[in-house]
Formats: C-alpha cells, sequence, structure tokens
C-alpha cells in the first residue's frame, strides 16, 4: 500500500500533490490558444445549440457542488448565459421545472451518486439536454447524459475529494469559454487570455504546494479549534465552502462556509478570540469588500488566517497567519486559493491521528438516497 501512496503516508496527501499533474491533463488537446477557444466536441453541445440556450442548471453533491458553484460564476460572466446551481437531493425531492433549450450539467468525480442520477432523469424526461462533467469513465451519469466532458483526475482514493474538485474546475472554465466564444460574448483576445492563464496555472499550482511547510504551522494552531469560520467573496465562496467540508470532513472539527457579505447576517455574533477565521482574499474585483470584513473580524479579536496574493502589504497588518498565491488573472484564482485548505485541513487531521483517507460515517460514493 505504501508503494501505492508513492511514498506519502496517506492517498489524500498524494491526491492534493497530482492536482498540477491532472489539471494539466484535463487541460491537455482542448485548448487552442491561437484562437482564444476550446474544443471539446465530445461533450455533445453544438455550436447551434451554444448559441440558442436559455439557461444553465448544475445539479450535484459535495465537493461537486462547490465546483459548481464557480461554474455559475463564470459560465455567467464569460458566456452571459443565466445560471443556478442546485443541490441534487433537493431537485429531486421538488417539482422542479426543466426546458428543452436548459443545458444540465451533472458534475461527479464518480458519476454514480444517486441523487444526481435521480436529479438528471427529472431533468431528461422533460427534454432537457443533458452533460455530464465526471472523472469516472461510462459510470451511471455520463452513460445517462447526452455528451460529457470528463475529467483526468485518475482514480480518487481518499474519501475527501481534492483533485477531482480542482479538474472540475478547470473544466467548467473551459466550458465556459467554449460557450461564450459561441455565443459572441468572449472576444478571441480575451478568451486567449484566459486560456492562457488557465495553462499556466498548474506551474503555479506546484509553487503553492511547495509551501507545505507554512501551512503546516498554521494547522498546528488549529488543532484545537472547535469551530473554524471559512469566508470568501465572488470565486472565494465556492473555496470557502470547500475549505470547510475539507475540515470537517476529516477533521472532525466544526467548520461553516460563508459568503463574506453574509458575516453581518449573523457569523459575526460568533466570532470572539477563540475563533479563527480562515479567509480567502486574493487580489481580485472583491478584495476591498472582503479587507473590510477581515477589518470587522479584527476589531472583535477574531483571529484571522489569510489566503492571499504574495506580497500584499496591507494583509500583513490584518492577519495573523497568511498564506501566499502568487498573482493570476481573477478567473484562475479558486484553483490556487483551495490548496492551502486541502493542507490545513489534510494536516489538522493527521495532527489529530484522524484515519484521513477513510473518515467516520463518510463514503467516496453514496449510490444511496
Ligand atoms: C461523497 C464524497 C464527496 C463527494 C460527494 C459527491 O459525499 O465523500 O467527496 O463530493 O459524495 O460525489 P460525486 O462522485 O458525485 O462527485
Amino acid at each position: 500500500v505504501q508503494a501505492e501512496r508513492g511514498g506519502y503516508k496517506h492517498f489524500m496527501l498524494k491526491e492534493i500533490h497530482e492536482q498540477p499533474d491532472v489539471v494539466e491533463a484535463t487541460l491537455r488537446g482542448r485548448i487552442d490558444l491561437a484562437a482564444g477557444d476550446v474544443h471539446a466536441t465530445e461533450m455533445g453541445v453544438t455550436p447551434e445549440f451554444a448559441k440558442e440556450l436559455r439557461r444553465v442548471y448544475i445539479v450535484a453533491c459535495g465537493t461537486s457542488h462547490h465546483a459548481g458553484i464557480a461554474g455559475r460564476y463564470w459560465i455567467e460572466q464569460l458566456a452571459r448565459v443565466p445560471t443556478v446551481v442546485e443541490l441534487a437531493s433537493e431537485v429531486r425531492y421538488r417539482e422542479p421545472i426543466f426546458f428543452p433549450d436548459d443545458l444540465v450539467i451533472a458534475i461527479s468525480q464518480s458519476g454514480e451518486t444517486a441523487d444526481t442520477i435521480a436529479a438528471l432523469k427529472a431533468a431528461k424526461a422533460q427534454g432537457a439536454k443533458v452533460l455530464a462533467l465526471c472523472n469516472v469513465l461510462d459510470s451511471a451519469i455520463p452513460r445517462l447524459s447526452d455528451g460529457a466532458l470528463y475529467t483526468h483526475a485518475g482514480p480518487e482514493i481518499g474519501v475527501a475529494s481534492t483533485k477531482a474538485f480542482t479538474t472540475q474546475l478547470a473544466a467548467l472554465l473551459l466550458l465556459a469559454v467554449y460557450l461564450g466564444r459561441r455565443r459572441d460574448s468572449l472576444p478571441a483576445e480575451r478568451g486567449r487570455e484566459i486560456l492562457q492563464a488557465l495553462w499556466e496555472i498548474p506551474s503555479h499550482m506546484r509553487e503553492v504546494l511547495g509551501d507545505a511547510d507554512y501551512v503546516h504551522a498554521i494547522a498546528k494552531r488549529l488543532v484545537h479549534a472547535k469551530d473554524v469560520l471559512f469566508l470568501g467573496r465572488g470565486l472565494g465562496f465556492p473555496i470557502a465552502l470547500e475549505g470547510a467540508l475539507k475540515l470537517k470532513e476529516i477533521s472532525y472539527a466544526h467548520a461553516e462556509g460563508y459568503a463574506a457579505g453574509e458575516m453581518k447576517h449573523g457569523p459575526i455574533a460568533l466570532i470572539d478570540e477563540a475563533l479563527p477565521v480562515i479567509v480567502v482574499c486574493p487580489r481580485d474585483a472583491h478584495y476591498d469588500k472582503t479587507f473590510s470584513n477581515l477589518q470587522e473580524v479584527r476589531a472583535r479579536e477574531g483571529q484571522v488566517v489569510a489566503i492571499a496574493t504574495k506580497g500584499d502589504e496591507s494583509i500583513l497588518e490584518i492577519a495573523q497567519h497568511h498564506v501566499w498565491i502568487p498573482k493570476v488573472p481573477d478567473e484562475v484564482g479558486p484553483l490556487l486559493t483551495v490548496l492551502p485548505l486541502q493542507l490545513i485541513a489534510y494536516y489538522v487531521a493527521n495532527l489529530k491521528g484522524n484515519d484521513v483517507d477513510q473518515p467516520r460515517n463518510l463514503a467516496k460514493t453514496v449510490t444511496v438516497e
């Protein structure tokens, strides 16, 4: 087993470190930099349908749902299509409404999650077009769909999903560019900039993952925390949700991911000197707003850990701890900001002596309701 883990103590740690390679594998052959465009005919989304579709409707569970939230931001921004993201378990037990000009995207690592299958069947029954965004070849979800966009994460063994998530992000950004180019909402030049940034992401991921020692020191300080709040805004929001999910899945600490702008509608009541607040705050379009949330946290003695852009001096004045992320275009930020959060969760769980790869009560794939 040690050999299968490639020298790492756990599959999860191995999979965290595989991310640069598998993101690269997911991008390879799909990017046309010269044209600022994306090729992925296997999706079954024809240029005509890409133009005509009126809504994107994403269904997923768990970590895949968080990827979907990032996907929504990209698709709305770059392709200008109204997009909703729903938990599959909620869709299937409501009376959801689908249209033939909907593109329904079922995101699933395993392709076998029962709730996601049921939601996609409901969409199909009402005539919507269904695209699977999946990691396991020929699993149930791609087989039931009109087309598939595969992530190339390879087998994911750790129950807490890591590399499947970042490859889902990469695939969703490709899809958003593809739709944007077909719908004339994304000029070739802008498409090229985004794809270039995406293509360079694996090397930045290697850089961030190389900083593991620093993250380890932060994890040491979090070992005894009973509650941890994760905040983010815009594309940082799904990353805050994902960071909180990782921590609770494997360290069993109570963690909550919140939209930074919602802090004043509840979580602010929890903040005191005992509450660590982990903030995703790269220097993106939302920086100033998130920064003022941080000031509110500090005014209440909260302990701030910032995931911030390298060289951001102002963050140093307000955060007790920070992890630097290289400066990259806003769109590709989530592929970097999530990495320290995965590592923090991993090290906290490992320091507690938990079974990182097989956390209690959780299953890798939930094939029952
Ligand atoms: C389980 C796993 C999660 C995963 C979720 C959805 O809860 O433990 O890691 O995100 O199922 O799985 P899927 O295979 O559909 O992405």
